[in-house]
């Protein structure tokens, strides 16, 4: 496996690897994703291997022009069309009728597929230099927390990639909001880089599943996702200052107001490290954090991590989805 900066060179070098059956780890705004040609059952099979995904959980396939959605799927609606022309190149995800051309190991053998058309200028100029639909997952191991980093891939898989390009870390940090259009009003399968308010303010009121719910219609809703091999624990915010844990424990909190409580409370010494998701206190720069100090965290040797919920506003509510997922139930 190579790490290669993003120069225009190992751009179209990464691109024709893809084309070719290759299987590359590219960077997106939103996390790292593991890139094959979508129409190349035996590439994206070995995503599945690579990730030790189960073949039920199908993938998102990237775009890199509007135009290429109909290479891939349906446009079933007008709210489809305006969510297109108005939030894409963007975190969202959507859910649409597949055409016959996208091999059903990538949708499960769902009639849908989720097509997605990154912001990320690198993510873009590889799916244009490989000239097909890219195929791909978040680049992590099953179950595991996002990669954000080009490390963090080469870490987690390894030489089960061919190729990663290093494009520095994801500026948003969490996964896409996928929002499945085939039902009205559209409903959010996961919360995610875009805010609910951001669509709801193209296509009015779309439908959200509670946590919990039976039924996962997309394993990224299954309870246990994105965790560390750490055992963390949830709390409401300010409650980790009710804590007593004993073993070596750190503690993950919102902002510094929410670590300054912590440390004046007899509950500050019980835990070895105490990080800051936002050093501003707001939901995008959490978010922009949150798997990359997991990581961090994961890497310490800790017996238990503490994380505080963040406010539901904007990408709070992606991050607490993302917590609640790593967390023990
Ligand atoms: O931000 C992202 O979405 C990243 C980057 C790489 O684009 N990708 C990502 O992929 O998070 P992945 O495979 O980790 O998550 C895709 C989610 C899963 O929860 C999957 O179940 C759901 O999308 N999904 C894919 N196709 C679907 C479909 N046809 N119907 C319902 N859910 C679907
Ligand atoms: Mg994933």
């Amino acid at each position: 496996m190579e790490i290669l900066a993003p120069t225009p060179e190992n751009l179209e070098r990464a691109g024709k690897l893809i084309a070719g059956g290759g299987i590359v780890a590219i960077p997106t705004e939103t996390v790292y994703g593991l890139g094959a040609n979508a129409f190349d059952v035996r590439a994206v099979a070995r995503v599945f291997e690579a990730k030790a995904r189960p073949s039920f959980d199908p993938l998102i396939v990237h775009i890199a022009d509007l135009e290429a959605v109909e290479l891939v799927a349906e446009i079933p609606s007008a709210k489809a069309l305006a969510l297109m022309e108005g939030l894409w190149p963007g975190p969202l995800t959507l859910i649409l009728p597949k055409k016959a051309s996208i091999p059903d190991l990538v949708t499960s053998g769902l009639p849908t597929v989720a097509v997605r058309l990154p912001a990320h200028e690198i993510a873009r100029a590889v799916i244009r230099h490989a000239g097909v639909p890219v195929a791909a997952p978040s680049a992590n191991p099953f179950g595991y927390l996002s990669p954000t980093r080009a490390e963090h891939v080469a870490r987690l898989l390894g030489d089960r990639v061919d190729l990663i390009v290093d494009g520095g870390p994801c500026p948003v940090g969490v996964e896409s909001t996928v929002l499945d259009l085939t039902i009205d009003p559209p409903l959010v399968l996961r919360p995610g880089g875009l805010a609910l308010d951001a669509i709801e303010a193209v296509i009015g009121k779309v439908g959200l599943r509670e946590r919990g719910d039976a039924r996962p219609t997309s394993p990224g809703q299954l309870e246990s996702h994105y965790a560390p091999r750490t055992p963390l624990f949830l709390r409401a915010a300010g409650d980790l200052a009710n804590l007593e844990p004993s073993g070596k424990a750190a503690a993950l909190l919102f902002d510094p107001r929410s670590l300054a409580a912590l440390e004046e409370s007899p509950a500050g010494r019980f835990f070895q490290e105490k990080r800051v998701l936002s050093p501003n206190g707001n939901s995008l720069e959490a978010a922009a954090s949150l798997f990359a100090i997991l990581h961090e965290l994961d890497a310490g040797g800790f017996d238990a991590i503490y994380a505080e919920r963040l406010p539901e506003a904007g990408l709070g509510r992606a991050v607490n989805d993302r917590l609640y997922k790593a967390s023990e139930k």
